[in-house]
């Protein structure tokens, strides 16, 4: 039996002896196979190459999840790739730094800003390479903005409402509200305390004798506040420190 193609010069011509159907003379040209031959990219094989399943007479690449299959499916791996483990014909991965688990899989590289992420997008970020900081937008970026700290995690994190700027949870580095002054951490106030001055372009009350470790002071102050609720035991605790220095 003789097979013939009808190629676009409208010649005809022979299929190659390997394929039983055919759109050109060569051996890749193939689209049907006799058994038990297999098609695989235009060409009669044997066997289809690894990570395929016959179809059909015809191989069919495996759903990308599975190393080997039975079907195409994620629910027909046979068997799985290196990082993921077999469970009931699926494959299923907790994906290494770097990668992230594709929802049909398999791992995938995350964008190149991010540590780690939860997708393929640089605003899927949920870690960044130092010293970056991982934005609330799931972006990395060289810094946090106005109104957000680092936490340990190199994360940001929104400051207290009544901030401007902070240092950490809780510990106002300036104020939102230009009627308040900074007192201990805290933008309560409409004035500073005894034994304290307002610096007027950072509306920050500074001790009068302390200029140095101011930053340490106010850390302090925010502590003790904190614990006591009580602002006159924290004025005490500020004259005491201030006369050990
Ligand atoms: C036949 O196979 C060759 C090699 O793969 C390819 O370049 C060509 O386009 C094919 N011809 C047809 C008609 O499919
Ligand atoms: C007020 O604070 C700013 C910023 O910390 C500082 O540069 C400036 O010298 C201070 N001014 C006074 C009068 O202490």
């Amino acid at each position: 039996i003789h097979l013939f193609s009808l190629s676009l010069s409208w010649s005809i011509s022979e299929c190659h002896t390997s394929c039983l159907q055919c759109t050109g003379g060569s051996s890749q040209n193939c689209t049907s196979c006799a058994p038990p031959y297999v098609l695989q990219e235009g060409q009669c094989v044997t066997r289809c190459h690894p990570g395929h399943t016959v179809q059909d007479n015809t191989c069919q690449g495996c759903h990308p999840s599975c190393q080997e299959c039975s079907g195409t499916s994620q629910a027909d791996c046979v068997s799985c790739p290196p990082q993921a483990n077999f469970n009931n014909g699926y494959c299923r991965t907790s994906c290494p730094d770097g990668l992230f688990l594709h929802p049909q899989g398999f791992c995938q590289g995350c964008h190149i800003s991010c540590e780690s992420c939860n997708g393929e997008w640089p605003l899927s970020c949920t870690s960044c390479p130092t010293p970056g900081v991982l934005l609330t937008s799931g972006l990395c970026g060289p810094a946090c903005p106005l109104g957000y700290y680092v936490d340990r995690d190199r994360r940001c994190r929104a400051c207290d409402s009544q901030c401007l700027s902070c240092a950490m949870s809780g510990v106002c580095t300036s104020c939102r509200d230009p009627g308040k002054v900074l007192l201990f951490g805290e933008c309560q106030y409409d004035s500073c305390a005894y034994q304290y001055y307002l610096n007027t372009t950072a509306r920050t009350c500074r001790g009068i004798l302390t200029h140095t470790h101011t930053h340490t002071h106010i850390r302090t102050y925010a502590h003790t506040l904190t614990h006591t609720h009580s602002h006159t035991h924290s004025h005490t605790h500020t004259l005491t420190h201030t006369h050990s220095h």
